[in-house]
């Protein structure tokens, strides 16, 4: 057997799906500390840009876009897109819509509220690209998104689902400490539970070999980080 698969995984601890207005720390609060996070945001705009080739005039879907910092990323470098974020908190809704309007994006972004579990609002082939960013660990039922996710994209569109990874191994632990320093306590505890929260990649692959994303995706991991994209070849 492989050192790595004889490395023990913590149990997954589930986290709740909404994130809303808590008194240790506030929505405004949250907003300031996923700011900064810009530069990550901007690697993920990038790829579905660059690898994915996201085309004009694209209708795109977001999952849980919690302040819409990526939205409004995504917006910036190509404002012919549409976007719509599908966000099951009304109060990450009410942050998100103040960015968007500071950016004058509201002709380009607007939110639904509700789950990604049902997603009946929306037809079927009905979006060009699915995206996702650090939302699928919070999912009660992956396979049941990842279903609907399969319906409402149309043939030859972009799926690009990025996530933590649970399996993170010593030296990305040790990277991890290092950078709590610079971000709130309370922030800190929320990363923890999202790490304990999110799969390994072989978790995910299970999970995507039950549904109609069968063999439609890859799986890229790094250190960090698990991204779920659909295969161009394919
Ligand atoms: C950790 S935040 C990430 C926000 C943003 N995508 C980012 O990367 O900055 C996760 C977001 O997903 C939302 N969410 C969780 N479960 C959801 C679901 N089933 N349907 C829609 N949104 C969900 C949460 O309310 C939260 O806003």
């Amino acid at each position: 057997m492989s050192k790595s698969r004889s490395r023990k995984v913590l149990p997954r601890v589930p986290e709740g799906e909404a994130i809303e207005d808590h008194e240790d720390l506030s929505m405004e609060e949250l907003n300031k500390e996923f700011k900064k996070r810009m530069r990550e945001y901007k690697k993920f705009a990038e790829f579905i840009y660059k690898d994915l080739k996201l085309k004009d005039q694209s209708r795109v879907l977001e999952i849980g876009p919690g302040p819409a910092w990526i939205s409004i990323v995504l917006v910036k470098k190509n404002p012919t897109i549409k976007l719509i974020g599908l966000e099951i908190s009304k109060d990450m809704i009410r942050i998100a819509k103040q960015n968007v309007n500071d950016h004058n994006l509201v002709n380009n972004i607007e939110f639904v509220y509700g789950n990604a579990q049902n997603m009946s609002m929306f037809e079927d082939q009905s979006f060009d690209a699915v995206i996702s960013h650090d939302s699928l660990h919070h999912w009660e039922n992956p396979i049941q998104v990842f279903n609907e996710i399969a319906r409402i994209l149309k043939r030859n569109s972009v799926l690009c689902i990025g996530d933590g990874r649970r399996d993170i191994r010593v030296g990305a632990k040790l990277i991890f400490q290092i950078a709590k320093l610079f971000i709130s306590k309370q922030m800190s505890y929320y990363w923890n539970t999202s790490i304990m929260a999110s799969y390994t990649p072989s978790e995910i692959k299970e999970m995507l070999d039950k549904t109609n994303l069968k063999n439609k995706y890859e799986i890229k991991s790094d250190i960090f980080d698990i991204m779920i994209h659909n295969n161009k070849s394919n």
